[in-house]
Protein backbone atom coordinates (compact mmCIF):
# COMPACT_ATOMS: atom_id res chain seq x y z
CA UNK A 1 0.00 0.00 0.00
CA UNK A 2 2.79 2.57 0.79
CA UNK A 3 5.00 1.57 -2.43
CA UNK A 4 5.33 4.32 -4.91
CA UNK A 5 2.77 3.82 -7.49
CA UNK A 6 4.24 2.49 -10.62
CA UNK A 7 3.51 5.46 -13.52
CA UNK A 8 0.23 4.74 -15.75
CA UNK A 9 1.22 3.29 -18.71
CA UNK A 10 1.88 5.74 -21.91
CA UNK A 11 4.64 3.86 -23.67
CA UNK A 12 1.91 3.66 -26.56
CA UNK A 13 1.89 7.35 -27.17
CA UNK A 14 5.32 8.67 -25.46
CA UNK A 15 8.95 7.42 -24.27
CA UNK A 16 11.31 8.20 -21.14
CA UNK A 17 15.21 7.53 -21.88
CA UNK A 18 16.42 4.58 -19.91
CA UNK A 19 20.02 4.57 -21.01
CA UNK A 20 22.03 4.81 -17.57
CA UNK A 21 23.87 7.65 -19.40
CA UNK A 22 20.74 9.88 -19.38
CA UNK A 23 19.44 8.75 -15.78
CA UNK A 24 23.33 10.56 -14.48
CA UNK A 25 23.03 13.13 -16.37
CA UNK A 26 19.24 14.44 -15.22
CA UNK A 27 19.82 13.14 -11.80
CA UNK A 28 22.95 15.37 -11.75
CA UNK A 29 23.99 18.95 -11.51
CA UNK A 30 20.91 20.37 -9.32
CA UNK A 31 21.38 23.09 -6.69
CA UNK A 32 21.06 22.74 -3.23
CA UNK A 33 17.16 23.14 -2.24
CA UNK A 34 17.09 25.63 0.80
CA UNK A 35 14.74 23.90 2.52
CA UNK A 36 13.50 26.56 5.57
CA UNK A 37 11.68 24.63 9.01
CA UNK A 38 8.35 26.67 9.25
CA UNK A 39 6.79 27.72 11.89
CA UNK A 40 3.82 25.61 13.11
CA UNK A 41 0.78 26.47 11.33
CA UNK A 42 -2.12 28.32 13.23
CA UNK A 43 -4.53 25.11 12.98
CA UNK A 44 -1.93 22.75 14.39
CA UNK A 45 -2.76 23.36 17.81
CA UNK A 46 -6.15 23.02 17.24
CA UNK A 47 -5.80 19.70 14.76
CA UNK A 48 -4.07 18.86 17.90
CA UNK A 49 -7.03 19.57 20.45
CA UNK A 50 -9.21 17.37 17.85
CA UNK A 51 -6.62 14.47 17.85
CA UNK A 52 -6.94 14.63 21.80
CA UNK A 53 -10.77 14.57 21.53
CA UNK A 54 -10.86 11.10 19.27
CA UNK A 55 -7.79 9.79 20.91
CA UNK A 56 -9.85 10.08 24.45
CA UNK A 57 -13.05 8.20 22.98
CA UNK A 58 -10.89 5.31 21.53
CA UNK A 59 -8.34 4.39 23.96
CA UNK A 60 -5.53 2.12 23.60
CA UNK A 61 -6.95 1.18 20.04
CA UNK A 62 -4.77 2.11 17.03
CA UNK A 63 -6.69 4.76 14.46
CA UNK A 64 -5.82 4.96 10.96
CA UNK A 65 -6.69 8.03 8.80
CA UNK A 66 -6.04 8.06 5.27
CA UNK A 67 -5.92 11.33 3.25
CA UNK A 68 -7.21 9.07 0.10
CA UNK A 69 -6.09 9.00 -3.44
CA UNK A 70 -7.21 11.78 -6.06
CA UNK A 71 -10.18 10.20 -8.66
CA UNK A 72 -10.01 9.03 -11.73
CA UNK A 73 -11.73 11.35 -14.24
CA UNK A 74 -11.32 9.91 -17.29
CA UNK A 75 -8.72 7.01 -18.42
CA UNK A 76 -5.61 8.51 -16.89
CA UNK A 77 -6.80 12.28 -15.87
CA UNK A 78 -7.69 12.93 -12.01
CA UNK A 79 -10.16 14.84 -10.45
CA UNK A 80 -7.52 17.51 -7.88
CA UNK A 81 -6.97 15.65 -5.24
CA UNK A 82 -8.94 16.82 -1.92
CA UNK A 83 -7.94 15.22 1.46
CA UNK A 84 -10.68 13.02 3.49
CA UNK A 85 -12.07 15.97 5.74
CA UNK A 86 -11.36 13.52 8.70
CA UNK A 87 -8.18 13.44 7.99
CA UNK A 88 -7.84 16.98 7.52
CA UNK A 89 -9.42 18.18 10.58
CA UNK A 90 -7.27 15.31 12.64
CA UNK A 91 -4.04 17.27 10.71
CA UNK A 92 -4.94 20.55 9.74
CA UNK A 93 -3.47 19.76 6.05
CA UNK A 94 -5.48 21.25 3.57
CA UNK A 95 -5.04 21.57 -0.13
CA UNK A 96 -1.49 21.05 0.47
CA UNK A 97 -1.91 18.08 1.71
CA UNK A 98 0.38 14.72 -0.07
CA UNK A 99 -1.62 12.73 -1.75
CA UNK A 100 -1.83 9.28 -0.33
CA UNK A 101 -0.67 10.52 3.39
CA UNK A 102 -1.64 8.28 6.62
CA UNK A 103 -2.82 9.17 9.95
CA UNK A 104 -1.39 6.95 12.79
CA UNK A 105 -2.58 7.23 16.29
CA UNK A 106 -0.86 4.66 17.80
CA UNK A 107 -1.56 4.23 21.48
CA UNK A 108 1.35 5.91 23.72
CA UNK A 109 3.65 2.70 24.95
CA UNK A 110 3.62 5.15 28.21
CA UNK A 111 0.02 4.67 29.08
CA UNK A 112 -3.10 7.33 28.45
CA UNK A 113 -3.22 9.03 25.00
CA UNK A 114 -2.10 8.55 21.51
CA UNK A 115 0.80 9.16 19.28
CA UNK A 116 0.26 10.81 16.18
CA UNK A 117 2.43 9.96 13.26
CA UNK A 118 1.72 11.38 10.01
CA UNK A 119 3.22 9.34 6.88
CA UNK A 120 3.89 10.48 3.93
CA UNK A 121 5.50 10.46 0.40
CA UNK A 122 8.15 12.59 1.24
CA UNK A 123 10.38 14.13 -1.37
CA UNK A 124 11.73 12.06 -3.69
CA UNK A 125 15.66 12.64 -4.66
CA UNK A 126 16.87 14.14 -7.79
CA UNK A 127 18.34 10.78 -8.34
CA UNK A 128 15.40 8.67 -8.17
CA UNK A 129 13.49 7.80 -11.35
CA UNK A 130 10.24 9.34 -10.10
CA UNK A 131 11.68 13.05 -9.64
CA UNK A 132 11.48 13.15 -13.70
CA UNK A 133 9.20 9.69 -14.64
CA UNK A 134 6.14 9.62 -12.64
CA UNK A 135 3.28 11.89 -14.55
CA UNK A 136 1.51 11.59 -10.98
CA UNK A 137 3.46 12.32 -8.18
CA UNK A 138 6.99 13.27 -9.95
CA UNK A 139 8.47 16.39 -9.17
CA UNK A 140 9.09 17.29 -12.70
CA UNK A 141 5.15 17.00 -13.30
CA UNK A 142 3.56 17.95 -10.45
CA UNK A 143 5.81 20.51 -8.60
CA UNK A 144 8.51 19.25 -5.21
CA UNK A 145 6.62 17.72 -2.22
CA UNK A 146 7.89 18.80 1.09
CA UNK A 147 10.56 17.21 3.54
CA UNK A 148 9.63 15.11 6.39
CA UNK A 149 11.12 17.15 8.98
CA UNK A 150 9.31 20.59 7.48
CA UNK A 151 6.05 19.22 7.66
CA UNK A 152 6.48 18.13 11.23
CA UNK A 153 7.38 21.80 11.92
CA UNK A 154 4.49 22.91 9.69
CA UNK A 155 1.55 20.76 11.35
CA UNK A 156 3.14 19.87 14.37
CA UNK A 157 2.93 16.29 14.27
CA UNK A 158 5.62 13.57 14.04
CA UNK A 159 6.41 12.17 10.86
CA UNK A 160 7.51 9.41 8.39
CA UNK A 161 7.89 8.10 5.12
CA UNK A 162 5.23 6.13 3.94
CA UNK A 163 7.22 3.36 2.79
CA UNK A 164 7.28 2.67 6.48
CA UNK A 165 3.37 2.24 7.17
CA UNK A 166 4.15 -1.06 6.02
CA UNK A 167 5.86 -2.19 9.20
CA UNK A 168 2.66 -0.25 11.15
CA UNK A 169 0.03 -2.13 8.93
CA UNK A 170 1.54 -5.71 9.02
CA UNK A 171 1.38 -5.02 13.01
CA UNK A 172 -2.16 -3.61 13.21
CA UNK A 173 -4.14 -5.73 15.51
CA UNK A 174 -7.77 -6.72 14.81
CA UNK A 175 -9.07 -4.39 16.93
CA UNK A 176 -7.42 -1.05 14.61
CA UNK A 177 -10.07 0.85 13.51
CA UNK A 178 -9.95 2.53 9.92
CA UNK A 179 -11.74 5.56 8.33
CA UNK A 180 -13.25 3.38 5.37
CA UNK A 181 -14.44 5.57 3.08
CA UNK A 182 -11.02 7.24 2.63
CA UNK A 183 -9.38 4.99 0.57
CA UNK A 184 -11.08 2.06 -0.90
CA UNK A 185 -7.76 0.36 -2.08
CA UNK A 186 -6.41 1.08 1.12
CA UNK A 187 -8.97 0.02 2.63
CA UNK A 188 -8.95 -3.52 0.52
CA UNK A 189 -5.60 -4.27 1.38
CA UNK A 190 -5.57 -3.55 5.11
CA UNK A 191 -8.41 -6.07 5.15
CA UNK A 192 -6.46 -8.01 2.92
CA UNK A 193 -3.50 -7.77 5.92
CA UNK A 194 -5.56 -7.39 8.77
CA UNK A 195 -8.53 -9.27 8.11
CA UNK A 196 -11.80 -6.99 7.99
CA UNK A 197 -11.53 -4.23 10.54
CA UNK A 198 -15.78 -4.06 10.79
CA UNK A 199 -16.74 -5.51 13.81
CA UNK A 200 -13.20 -4.61 15.56
CA UNK A 201 -13.07 -6.74 18.75
CA UNK A 202 -12.71 -4.11 20.96
CA UNK A 203 -15.01 -2.78 23.40
CA UNK A 204 -15.42 -0.03 25.10
CA UNK A 205 -17.90 0.64 27.96
CA UNK A 206 -19.24 -2.92 26.86
CA UNK A 207 -19.99 -1.33 23.30
CA UNK A 208 -17.97 -2.44 20.65
CA UNK A 209 -15.57 -0.58 18.86
CA UNK A 210 -15.70 -0.49 15.06
CA UNK A 211 -14.70 1.33 12.37
CA UNK A 212 -18.23 2.66 11.97
CA UNK A 213 -17.96 3.73 15.42
CA UNK A 214 -14.68 5.99 14.70
CA UNK A 215 -16.55 6.88 11.59
CA UNK A 216 -19.38 8.33 13.86
CA UNK A 217 -17.02 10.05 16.50
CA UNK A 218 -15.22 11.60 13.53
CA UNK A 219 -18.39 13.32 12.32
CA UNK A 220 -19.92 14.06 16.12
CA UNK A 221 -16.64 15.93 17.53
CA UNK A 222 -17.12 18.33 14.56
CA UNK A 223 -20.52 19.11 15.41
CA UNK A 224 -19.44 22.50 17.86
CA UNK A 225 -16.20 24.19 15.61
CA UNK A 226 -12.97 26.06 17.10
CA UNK A 227 -11.99 28.88 17.05
CA UNK A 228 -10.01 28.21 14.00
CA UNK A 229 -12.78 26.71 12.01
CA UNK A 230 -15.22 29.49 12.80
CA UNK A 231 -12.62 31.99 11.12
CA UNK A 232 -12.08 29.91 8.09
CA UNK A 233 -15.90 29.66 7.75
CA UNK A 234 -16.15 33.10 8.02
CA UNK A 235 -13.38 33.78 5.53
CA UNK A 236 -15.41 31.19 3.06
CA UNK A 237 -18.35 33.09 3.67
CA UNK A 238 -16.75 36.61 2.66
CA UNK A 239 -15.07 34.76 -0.90
CA UNK A 240 -18.80 33.58 -1.51
CA UNK A 241 -20.02 37.10 -0.79
CA UNK A 242 -17.35 38.32 -3.11
CA UNK A 243 -18.40 35.66 -6.04
CA UNK A 244 -22.32 36.76 -5.91
CA UNK A 245 -21.25 40.17 -6.24
CA UNK A 246 -18.99 39.49 -9.15
CA UNK A 247 -22.13 37.52 -10.86
CA UNK A 248 -24.05 40.49 -10.40
CA UNK A 249 -21.42 42.57 -12.30
CA UNK A 250 -21.63 40.04 -15.27
CA UNK A 251 -25.52 40.09 -15.89
CA UNK A 252 -25.74 41.69 -19.15
CA UNK A 253 -23.09 38.98 -20.13
CA UNK A 254 -25.40 36.37 -18.35
CA UNK A 255 -28.05 37.55 -20.46
CA UNK A 256 -26.50 37.86 -23.91
CA UNK A 257 -25.40 34.57 -23.75
CA UNK A 258 -27.50 31.28 -24.74
CA UNK A 259 -26.18 29.01 -21.59
CA UNK A 260 -25.94 32.03 -19.54
CA UNK A 261 -26.46 29.71 -16.43
CA UNK A 262 -22.63 28.61 -17.23
CA UNK A 263 -21.94 32.14 -17.09
CA UNK A 264 -23.13 32.40 -14.03
CA UNK A 265 -21.67 29.00 -13.07
CA UNK A 266 -17.84 30.31 -14.48
CA UNK A 267 -18.09 33.74 -13.00
CA UNK A 268 -18.56 32.88 -9.14
CA UNK A 269 -15.92 29.17 -10.18
CA UNK A 270 -13.11 32.04 -11.12
CA UNK A 271 -13.59 33.56 -7.27
CA UNK A 272 -13.46 30.49 -6.00
CA UNK A 273 -10.32 29.26 -7.41
CA UNK A 274 -9.12 32.88 -7.40
CA UNK A 275 -9.71 33.38 -3.60
CA UNK A 276 -9.91 30.01 -1.86
CA UNK A 277 -9.49 26.11 -3.08
CA UNK A 278 -12.42 25.61 -5.26
CA UNK A 279 -15.84 25.79 -4.94
CA UNK A 280 -17.32 23.66 -2.24
CA UNK A 281 -19.93 21.65 -3.94
CA UNK A 282 -20.82 21.95 -7.56
CA UNK A 283 -22.85 25.63 -8.29
CA UNK A 284 -26.32 25.45 -8.70
CA UNK A 285 -27.22 27.97 -11.12
CA UNK A 286 -30.62 28.05 -12.08
CA UNK A 287 -32.32 29.99 -14.00
CA UNK A 288 -36.97 30.56 -14.46
CA UNK A 289 -38.29 27.05 -13.65
CA UNK A 290 -35.04 25.44 -13.47
CA UNK A 291 -34.93 26.77 -9.75
CA UNK A 292 -37.50 24.50 -9.45
CA UNK A 293 -35.25 21.57 -9.59
CA UNK A 294 -33.32 21.32 -6.58
CA UNK A 295 -30.04 20.39 -7.49
CA UNK A 296 -29.76 21.52 -10.87
CA UNK A 297 -26.06 21.62 -11.78
CA UNK A 298 -26.33 21.25 -15.57
CA UNK A 299 -26.25 24.84 -15.59
CA UNK A 300 -26.72 24.58 -19.37
CA UNK A 301 -29.87 27.35 -19.65
CA UNK A 302 -30.38 30.53 -20.95
CA UNK A 303 -31.31 33.50 -18.50
CA UNK A 304 -34.48 34.95 -20.03
CA UNK A 305 -34.91 38.38 -19.25
CA UNK A 306 -37.67 38.60 -15.79
CA UNK A 307 -36.32 35.40 -14.95
CA UNK A 308 -35.38 34.91 -11.22
CA UNK A 309 -32.11 33.45 -11.00
CA UNK A 310 -31.12 30.63 -7.65
CA UNK A 311 -27.66 30.74 -7.24
CA UNK A 312 -26.68 28.24 -4.36
CA UNK A 313 -22.90 28.34 -4.44
CA UNK A 314 -19.81 28.33 -2.12
CA UNK A 315 -16.62 28.77 -1.83
CA UNK A 316 -13.63 26.37 -0.29
CA UNK A 317 -10.69 28.09 0.94
CA UNK A 318 -7.35 26.28 1.04
CA UNK A 319 -8.12 24.85 4.67
CA UNK A 320 -11.22 23.10 3.36
CA UNK A 321 -14.17 25.00 4.87
CA UNK A 322 -16.53 26.12 2.70
CA UNK A 323 -19.48 28.06 2.54
CA UNK A 324 -22.85 27.31 0.96
CA UNK A 325 -25.61 30.41 0.58
CA UNK A 326 -28.40 30.78 -1.73
CA UNK A 327 -29.24 34.13 -3.40
CA UNK A 328 -33.04 34.01 -5.66
CA UNK A 329 -31.98 37.08 -7.71
CA UNK A 330 -34.24 38.94 -10.27
CA UNK A 331 -32.04 38.58 -13.93
CA UNK A 332 -33.74 42.48 -14.71
CA UNK A 333 -33.28 43.86 -11.46
CA UNK A 334 -36.67 44.15 -9.82
CA UNK A 335 -38.60 41.04 -8.67
CA UNK A 336 -42.83 41.27 -10.17
CA UNK A 337 -45.35 40.80 -7.60
CA UNK A 338 -45.80 37.47 -7.57
CA UNK A 339 -41.96 36.76 -7.10
CA UNK A 340 -41.65 39.22 -4.32
CA UNK A 341 -44.94 37.48 -2.75
CA UNK A 342 -43.36 34.09 -2.71
CA UNK A 343 -39.30 35.98 -2.04
CA UNK A 344 -40.95 37.31 1.00
CA UNK A 345 -42.79 34.11 1.98
CA UNK A 346 -39.56 32.47 1.76
CA UNK A 347 -37.25 35.15 3.68
CA UNK A 348 -40.38 35.54 6.50
CA UNK A 349 -39.64 31.71 6.83
CA UNK A 350 -35.71 32.08 6.69
CA UNK A 351 -35.91 35.01 9.86
CA UNK A 352 -38.44 33.26 12.19
CA UNK A 353 -36.38 30.04 12.01
CA UNK A 354 -33.02 32.53 13.03
CA UNK A 355 -35.05 34.21 15.95
CA UNK A 356 -35.21 31.00 17.58
CA UNK A 357 -31.53 29.63 17.53
CA UNK A 358 -30.03 29.99 20.52
CA UNK A 359 -28.16 27.23 22.62
CA UNK A 360 -30.58 24.47 24.28
CA UNK A 361 -33.29 24.57 21.60
CA UNK A 362 -33.38 21.19 19.31
CA UNK A 363 -32.15 21.22 15.88
CA UNK A 364 -35.57 20.09 14.35
CA UNK A 365 -37.13 22.88 16.48
CA UNK A 366 -35.39 25.06 13.40
CA UNK A 367 -36.97 23.16 10.30
CA UNK A 368 -40.28 23.22 12.97
CA UNK A 369 -40.44 26.86 13.09
CA UNK A 370 -39.63 27.31 8.82
CA UNK A 371 -42.42 24.85 7.96
CA UNK A 372 -45.16 27.08 10.49
CA UNK A 373 -44.43 29.92 8.03
CA UNK A 374 -44.43 27.74 4.66
CA UNK A 375 -47.75 26.25 5.71
CA UNK A 376 -49.17 29.03 6.80
CA UNK A 377 -48.63 31.10 3.63
CA UNK A 378 -49.74 28.05 1.37
CA UNK A 379 -52.25 28.03 3.18
CA UNK A 380 -53.57 31.33 2.25
CA UNK A 381 -52.56 31.50 -0.90
CA UNK A 382 -55.29 28.26 -1.24
CA UNK A 383 -52.67 25.85 -2.50
CA UNK A 384 -53.57 23.58 0.19
CA UNK A 385 -56.49 21.58 0.55
CA UNK A 386 -56.18 21.66 4.17
CA UNK A 387 -55.84 24.61 6.99
CA UNK A 388 -52.23 25.02 7.88
CA UNK A 389 -52.68 23.98 11.36
CA UNK A 390 -53.84 20.67 9.58
CA UNK A 391 -51.20 20.13 7.08
CA UNK A 392 -48.51 20.85 9.65
CA UNK A 393 -49.84 17.44 11.48
CA UNK A 394 -47.08 14.81 11.01
CA UNK A 395 -49.37 12.64 8.62
CA UNK A 396 -50.45 15.37 6.47
CA UNK A 397 -47.75 17.84 5.57
CA UNK A 398 -49.18 19.32 2.63
CA UNK A 399 -47.30 22.04 2.24
CA UNK A 400 -44.17 20.12 1.85
CA UNK A 401 -45.36 19.38 -1.83
CA UNK A 402 -43.44 22.89 -2.62
CA UNK A 403 -40.43 22.15 -0.38
CA UNK A 404 -39.41 18.53 -0.18
CA UNK A 405 -36.09 19.51 1.38
CA UNK A 406 -34.68 20.35 4.91
CA UNK A 407 -34.29 23.44 6.43
CA UNK A 408 -30.70 22.98 7.83
CA UNK A 409 -27.77 20.84 7.62
CA UNK A 410 -24.33 21.50 9.78
CA UNK A 411 -21.62 22.68 7.58
CA UNK A 412 -17.54 22.93 7.87
CA UNK A 413 -15.29 20.78 6.20
CA UNK A 414 -18.34 19.38 4.36
CA UNK A 415 -21.22 21.16 2.73
CA UNK A 416 -23.22 18.40 4.54
CA UNK A 417 -20.96 18.30 7.46
CA UNK A 418 -20.85 15.95 10.11
CA UNK A 419 -22.66 13.04 8.35
CA UNK A 420 -22.39 10.30 10.38
CA UNK A 421 -23.55 11.92 13.48
CA UNK A 422 -25.57 10.07 15.34
CA UNK A 423 -29.64 11.19 14.94
CA UNK A 424 -29.97 11.94 18.38
CA UNK A 425 -27.22 14.49 18.54
CA UNK A 426 -27.98 15.65 15.11
CA UNK A 427 -31.76 16.45 13.89
CA UNK A 428 -32.78 15.25 17.23
CA UNK A 429 -29.79 17.01 19.03
CA UNK A 430 -29.52 20.05 21.18
CA UNK A 431 -28.42 23.31 19.78
CA UNK A 432 -24.89 24.15 21.49
CA UNK A 433 -22.87 27.50 20.82
CA UNK A 434 -20.01 26.96 18.00
CA UNK A 435 -22.27 25.31 15.79
CA UNK A 436 -22.71 26.47 12.18
CA UNK A 437 -25.24 25.16 10.07
CA UNK A 438 -27.81 26.49 7.32
CA UNK A 439 -30.73 27.94 7.28
CA UNK A 440 -32.04 27.28 3.42
CA UNK A 441 -35.84 27.43 3.64
CA UNK A 442 -37.56 27.46 -0.44
CA UNK A 443 -41.09 27.30 -2.20
CA UNK A 444 -40.43 25.67 -5.52
CA UNK A 445 -43.87 25.69 -7.89
CA UNK A 446 -42.94 23.49 -10.49
CA UNK A 447 -43.78 24.58 -14.40
CA UNK A 448 -46.54 21.83 -14.52
CA UNK A 449 -47.87 21.98 -11.02
CA UNK A 450 -52.08 21.93 -11.25
CA UNK A 451 -52.53 22.75 -7.55
CA UNK A 452 -50.82 26.13 -7.84
CA UNK A 453 -52.39 29.54 -10.33
CA UNK A 454 -50.74 29.63 -13.18
CA UNK A 455 -48.51 32.84 -12.03
CA UNK A 456 -47.36 31.15 -9.34
CA UNK A 457 -45.56 28.21 -12.14
CA UNK A 458 -41.86 28.23 -13.05
CA UNK A 459 -41.28 30.31 -9.89
CA UNK A 460 -38.92 28.87 -7.25
CA UNK A 461 -37.10 30.83 -4.71
CA UNK A 462 -34.45 29.97 -1.85
CA UNK A 463 -33.08 31.89 0.44
CA UNK A 464 -30.01 30.03 2.48
CA UNK A 465 -27.61 31.64 5.09
CA UNK A 466 -24.65 30.10 7.51
CA UNK A 467 -25.90 30.44 10.82
CA UNK A 468 -22.92 30.44 14.15
CA UNK A 469 -24.93 29.68 16.95
CA UNK A 470 -23.37 32.02 19.52
CA UNK A 471 -23.89 31.82 23.50
CA UNK A 472 -26.85 33.82 23.58
CA UNK A 473 -28.21 33.76 20.53
CA UNK A 474 -26.58 33.39 16.53
CA UNK A 475 -24.92 35.03 13.96
CA UNK A 476 -25.99 35.06 10.65
CA UNK A 477 -22.71 35.01 8.80
CA UNK A 478 -24.10 35.63 5.46
CA UNK A 479 -26.20 38.35 6.46
CA UNK A 480 -23.57 40.86 4.66
CA UNK A 481 -24.70 39.00 1.32
CA UNK A 482 -28.07 41.36 0.22
CA UNK A 483 -31.40 38.95 1.15
CA UNK A 484 -34.76 41.29 1.41
CA UNK A 485 -36.14 41.81 -1.45
CA UNK A 486 -35.49 45.31 -1.39
CA UNK A 487 -31.56 45.48 -0.42
CA UNK A 488 -31.14 42.91 -3.52
CA UNK A 489 -32.73 45.65 -5.71
CA UNK A 490 -30.91 47.56 -4.81
CA UNK A 491 -27.51 45.27 -4.87
CA UNK A 492 -28.30 44.83 -8.71
CA UNK A 493 -29.08 48.74 -9.24
CA UNK A 494 -25.40 49.47 -8.00
CA UNK A 495 -23.65 46.66 -10.16
N1 LIG B 1 -25.88 23.33 -1.72
C1 LIG B 1 -26.46 22.20 -1.14
C2 LIG B 1 -27.26 22.54 0.01
O1 LIG B 1 -27.69 23.66 0.12
O2 LIG B 1 -27.47 21.78 0.88
MN1 LIG C 1 -27.24 23.86 2.20
MN1 LIG D 1 -26.77 25.33 -0.71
Amino acid sequence: MAETPAPRATSNRSTTPGSSTFKDFIGSQWADRARSTPAAREQAAFAAERRARISALHPGVTLVVPAGQAKVRSNDCDYPFRAHSAFAHLTGWGTDAVVGSVLVLAPSAGGSGHDATLYFRASAGRDSEEFYANPEIGEFWVGPRPSLDEVAADLGIATADLGEFAVVADALGSDALLVRDADPTFTESIDTRVGALVGGVAEQDGVPATDDALARDLSEIRLVKDAYEINEIRRAVAATGHGFADVIADFDQVLAHPRGERIVEGTFNRRARADGNTVGYDTIAASGSHACILHWTRNDGAVQPGDLILIDAGVEVDSLYTADITRTLPVSGTFDDIQRLVYDAVLEAADAAFAIVKPGITFREVHATAMQVIARKTAEWGFLPVSAEESLQPDAQYHRRYMVHGTSHHLGLDVHDCAKARRELYIDGVVEAGMVFTIEPGLYFQADDLTVPEEFRGIGVRIEDDILVTEDGAENLSVGIPRTASDVEAWIARS
